[in-house]
């Protein structure tokens, strides 16, 4: 006891420590056993560990079967590598049924207890884990497991979306976009941002593009209604006979002189069948089909009483905390119902939308860009071996790209000057659209300026009023909006934002201009009809940036449940 609360020996010390770095295992937290990460990817692969007692669980990626002995590869998805797990078949056939074929089979789950080894020379492995006790298994039958064991596409697992988390590749991109994410908010709360959850169910169409999706209960109110009316006849035959044989039991009670008591409760039950009578001959009054009023369909009926959507961003939500609290950012999916069948749209997608005040366009690109470049060193820190596998296996650029946009400063480019290079460009290089003053650039001409013309990433600001949203700050000329859009190799844009217009008379003109409705924005607009404040804020496409990142080449591959025209699995 005496020495409990002083220091340790200096000799003492020096034991501990290697006892910590030689043998120390650490369990996962809320379950007993060990993440193979903790073991794989220690400094020495795991050949500290050898002669500890431990558990893991996980599936076979590979298994084979040699003499007595199943060889296992369990991967537990904390990181790319697997675990040899090695399982004498005398422990298999002590479980039943179950055979050694059986647990070599890929996709098999084991969760196993045993000791650390270090295996015989010559083997790949640093480590490997020899079982002495199976605590459970899940079997699979192999010939019907979906996924190969020999490689195949990102396109083909697409068809298993709840199985594909066991490949390689899109466990790689789980961890990737996990990583993200926690970027994403250590970027943001590092810099005094607060998160704002914002609706997903909305009544403002944000980039009033008209391309939201409609949540409504008018179809499947109808759809319960039609199966009611078809039953209608023949329950009112029935209402109406029960009624009039109640009606006669009454009068028959009367005419024989029964006691006040029967009466009186013959009678309550008249009045019973009379109600039921009286319902059911309204409800067959309804008409089918979704309910209409002045040639128009009848929102007043709908869930909400008006018409309601999924939100195709929280910008116009987040700005209203932006306009009290200051820096906020919003961080959740949106939806858009565009029929683009392209490598880099979804119908649901996830977007990181800060909200500054007090902030014009230039704070707006200062902050897209530290974002950008945070996110990038924030791979390269904690994500290596993911990144190495995506070098190996999908794009032996991803590395270098990343280092290079952290390190590297953008390019700001005003959309005149853009067009003027690209009108350049367009001598030599055959784009399949025009590019003049005016139009929108096409994903080929982002694409020129940010791999071909820059090689790097660039900021295109100051677009024609005419293809932007009404909220954009109308700048001085009168012909642009002070907005931006964050391009970057690989993907072209993977950012859009811009200073918002603050003055009520300009933004309420804007939203006129466009045809859109003012009802719906009579609350965007009391932001600027009571202390209005400039401010900018911008999206970043989480899945585009998940695509910049990885090489991935398809948009679909990482998120975990893609929704796109005709797919919406699980
Ligand atoms: O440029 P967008 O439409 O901007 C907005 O929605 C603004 N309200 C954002 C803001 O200022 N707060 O979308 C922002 C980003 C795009 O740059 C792109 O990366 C991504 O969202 N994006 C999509 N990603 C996947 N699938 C789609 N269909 C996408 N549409 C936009
Ligand atoms: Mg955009």
């Amino acid at each position: 006891m005496s020495g409990s609360s002083s220091a340790p020996p200096a000799d003492e010390l020096a034991a501990v420590s290697l006892t910590d770095s030689g043998a120390a295992v650490s369990e996962a937290e809320f379950s007993q056993r060990v993440l193979i990460r903790s073991i794989i990817r220690r400094p020495d692969g795991g050949a500290g560990l050898a002669g500890q007692k431990i558990r893991v669980g996980g599936w076979v990626k590979k298994g084979r079967k040699q003499r007595a002995i199943a060889f296992l590869e369990v991967n537990d998805g904390s990181c790319e590598a697997n675990l040899q797990v090695l399982v004498d078949a005398e422990l298999v056939t002590t479980l039943g049924e179950v055979t050694v074929g059986q647990i070599v089979a890929t996709g098999t789950c084991v969760h196993v207890e045993g000791t650390l080894k270090v295996p015989p020379e010559g083997t790949v492995q640093r480590i490997e884990l020899n079982v002495e006790k199976v605590l459970d298994l899940g079997t699979v039958n192999a010939a019907k497991y979906p996924l190969p064991k020999t490689k195949f596409t990102l396109e083909f697992i697409r068809d298993y979306v709840h199985l594909r988390p066991r490949t390689n590749a899109i466990s790689a991109i789980a961890r990737l976009r996990n990583a993200l994410a926690y970027a994403t908010h250590t970027f943001f709360q590092k810099h005094g941002f607060l998160y704002v959850h914002t609706p997903i169910i909305t009544t403002s169409d944000c980039e009033g593009a008209g391309e939201m999706f409609q949540v409504t209960t008018l179809i499947n109110d109808a759809e319960k209604l039609e199966k009611e009316l078809t039953k209608i006849p023949a329950d009112l035959v029935a209402a109406k006979i029960l009624a009039k044989d109640k009606g006669e039991i009454v009068a028959q009670l009367k005419s024989a002189k029964a006691s006040d008591a029967e009466i009186s409760a013959a009678v309550s039950e008249l009045k019973i069948a009379k109600e039921n009578l009286k319902k059911l001959e309204e409800k067959s009054k309804l008409k089918p089909g979704i309910p209409q009023k002045n040639g128009k369909i009848d929102y007043g009926q709908d869930f909400f009483a008006r018409q309601a959507f999924l939100t195709v961003s929280g910008q116009l939500q987040v700005e209203t905390y932006a306009c009290a609290l200051s820096s906020v950012y919003t961080f959740g999916p949106t939806f858009r119902a565009e029929h683009s069948h392209t490598t880099r749209h979804l119908a649901e997608f996830w977007m990181v939308e800060p909200e500054i005040a007090f902030a014009d366009i230039q704070d707006d690109m200062n902050c897209a860009e530290a974002f950008v470049k945070f996110l990038c060193q924030w791979l390269l820190d904690n994500c290596r071996d993911d990144m190495e596998f995506m070098v190996e296996k999908f794009d032996k650029n991803a590395i270098d790209r990343l280092e290079m946009v952290a390190a590297t400063g953008f390019v700001r480019l005003s959309y005149t000057d853009a067009v003027a290079i690209l009108e350049e460009a367009s001598k030599e290089t055959n784009f399949e659209n025009k590019v003049e003053w005016g139009v929108d650039l096409a994903s080929e001409h982002e694409r020129y300026l940010t791999e071909v013309k820059y090689k790097k990433p660039v900021i295109v600001y100051n677009y024609p009023k005419g293809i932007k949203a009404f909220y954009m700050k109308v700048n001085a000329d009168n012909k642009t909006v002070a907005a931006m859009d964050v391009l970057v190799p690989k993907v072209g844009e993977l950012i859009g934002g811009s200073q918002r217009e603050e003055r009520y008379e300009v933004i309420r003109d804007r939203i006129l201009e466009m045809g859109l409705p003012l009802e719906p924005y009579e609350w965007y607009l009391d932001l600027r009809r009571f202390g209005t404040v400039k401010h900018s804020g911008f999206g970043l496409g989480f899945e585009r940036m998940i695509l910049f990142a990885t090489g991935i080449d398809n948009i679909r591959d990482v998120i975990p449940f893609p929704r796109y025209p005709g797919r919406a699995d699980l």
